[in-house]
């Protein structure tokens, strides 16, 4: 059987294309994406890409700070790993095109909570849009990659997809569902990269884009790879709040240019109460510090000020943001802007190595869907595109040096439809994501108990066996194919926040406040 690819990538964001990138001098490599190209998180980020740039910072103090963060969790030798590839990452996406601000003849380094030196590398407030641009310009140009927009992944297949059945955990490609043409295809490979970015729409609220939920996680763990640290979900502090527009971030630049936090009843700023730092403080504290005051105070959202800056500044380093509130009735340079935390990032995922490898032979991951140690409980901020870079890269260093051992080609069974039929009752499929989506804000959020934990165990236990019964029956659709992995996801976030006895980084339980002695990971064994 011919293969689809020498390699297979799911995922069209910063890693899933820098794995390219790195992979289509040598081989052919195809690029799936379940919608357009640019619909992933890589395109939403703001604040820009961490990276030792200046006299005076040093790796030690970025290392420092991403361990603070990751309270502890981390494993120092990816954090080490990361923090010095860094710079050389950056020169790479400058060698793209991608026109980071300048400062005169230097870059100009923002600064973000958490960070003890100005360290942020940004295009404006629009980062990610650019990056997303630059790779998927430089991946459409070259004649190795083949770009597949509108391709769903459905399942990895191993072993026991095979004609001639096997036993081995061995990844081969994947089964996709074909927008297009409406029918599940299998596309095979010699090795297969996941790159599907978080999963931050199993929370009703959640700066994510409306695809993440969680699918490389889902397929990997089917496919018999380890899960890590799902507790650990990260919330931003500060997401717009406004009844028409949902999700929309403000980022943590304009803290980092001197936006204050206030509250509204008072008008006065409330972080110095609760850490030195102050606004500047690592996202899980000024998550719950804001938490805590709406709670108290019974509040439908707190302040965030920039507005004592000059506007000149505020509109050059915040255009962006600046045009989107003008366009709401929000003059940013004259006024407060109304904030809520939501859901942002998802710290835990498929285990992987420094290389990329997951537990399944042929099997790949990069971004935001691993585990890779980098950032422990608690993401600091603007390390995650740093890591897409750093991994997308590895992932296909490791293959081209290992290509003679990946696992060989093999024959695979077509998708099987015979005992489907098309859907009767597709509202099933809506009412199901609306209610874990909502118990998964109420029970599994900023502020946990053990109560609520097992209330939320409790509904996700009944709705998977809903959803698997469902799917057994009906033909996949792509919104079919987001709630079964949404569903699996939500169940290894509650397991694991259920098997913390401790409040470390984000995840924070009321039951037990303080910090066990020793820091361990969280791992799921399928
Ligand atoms: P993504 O860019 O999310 O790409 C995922 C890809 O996988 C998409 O192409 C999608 O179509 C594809 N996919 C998913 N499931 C399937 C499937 N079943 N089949 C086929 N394809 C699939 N980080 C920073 O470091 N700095 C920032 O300033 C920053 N700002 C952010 C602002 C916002 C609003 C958000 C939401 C995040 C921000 N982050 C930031 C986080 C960062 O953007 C992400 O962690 C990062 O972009 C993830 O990249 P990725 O390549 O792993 O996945
Ligand atoms: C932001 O711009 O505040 C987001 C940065 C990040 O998530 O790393």
């Amino acid at each position: 059987m011919k293969q689809t690819a020498d390699v297979l990538i799911v995922g069209s964001g910063a890693a899933g294309l820098t794995a390219a990138l790195n992979l289509a001098e040598t081989h052919k490599v195809a690029v799936i994406a379940k919608g357009a190209l640019g619909e992933g998180a890589t395109s939403w980020a703001q604040g820009g890409i961490a990276a030792v740039l200046e006299k005076g910072d040093s790796f030690v103090s970025h290392v420092e700070d991403t361990m603070i963060a990751g309270a502890g969790l981390n494993d120092r030798h990816v954090v080490e790993h990361v923090v010095e590839e860094a710079p050389r990452a950056i020169q790479r996406l400058i060698d793209l095109g991608v026109p980071f601000a300048t400062d005169g003849d230097a870059l100009h380094l923002t600064r973000e909570g958490g960070h003890s030196h100005r360290r942020i590398v940004h295009v404006a407030d629009a980062t990610g849009y650019a990056v997303q641009q630059a790779l998927e310009t430089a991946a459409a140009k070259h004649p190795n990659i083949t770009l597949v927009p509108d391709m769903v992944a459905v399942d990895l297949i191993t072993g026991r997809h095979a004609k001639d059945f096997s036993t081995s955990g061995a990844v081969h490609g994947l089964y996709a569902y074909n927008r297009k043409k409406k029918r599940v295809e299998a596309l095979t490979g010699r090795a297969t990269i996941l790159a599907t970015g978080g999963a931050g729409r199993t929370y009703l609220y959640s700066t994510a884009p409306r695809g993440a939920t969680g699918d490389g996680i889902a397929m990997a763990w089917r496919a018999g790879c380890r899960i890590s640290n799902m507790e650990f979900m990260q919330f931003h502090p500060t997401c717009l709040y406004n009844l028409e527009v949902k999700n929309f971030l403000i980022t943590e630049a304009v803290r980092g240019e001197g936006g204050l936090l206030k509250n509204p009843k008072t008008g006065e700023r409330f972080m110095p109460a609760y850490d030195k730092r102050g606004e500047l403080a690592p996202r899980d504290i000024v998550a719950r510090a804001i938490d805590n005051e709406i709670k108290r105070d019974g509040l439908d959202f707190v302040w965030l000020d920039i507005s004592h800056r000059e506007p000149e500044f505020v509109r050059e380093h915040f255009p962006n943001i600046y045009d989107k509130l003008r366009g709401l009735g929000i003059d940013i340079t004259r006024e407060p802007i109304p904030v809520v935390p939501a859901q942002h990032y998802t710290c835990g995922g498929v285990l992987v190595d420094l290389h990329g490898c997951t537990d399944a032979p042929g099997l790949y991951a990069a971004g935001e869907v691993t585990q890779s140690g980098l950032h422990g409980a608690n993401r600091l901020a603007s390390n995650s595109l740093l890591e897409c870079l750093v991994f997308g890269e590895a992932a296909a260093r490791h293959i081209t040096a290992n290509w003679d051992q990946l696992p060989a080609a093999t024959d695979v069974r077509p998708w099987d439809e015979s005992r489907v039929t098309d859907s009767d009752e597709e509202v099933v499929i809506a009412q199901t994501w609306g209610e874990i989506r909502r118990f998964m804000w109420n029970y599994v959020g900023i502020v946990r108990t053990t109560k609520r934990l097992e209330r939320a165990k409790h509904r996700i236990d009944l709705l998977r066996q809903e959803v698997a019964e469902y799917y057994k029956h009906f033909r996949v659709t792509p919104d079919l194919i987001e709630l079964r992995n949404l569903v699996e996801v939500a169940d290894l976030i509650i397991r694991s926040a259920l098997g913390r006895h401790e409040s470390r980084g984000l995840h924070y339980t009321l039951d037990c406040p303080g910090l066990l002695p020793e820091a361990k990971d969280t791992i799921l064994v399928p």
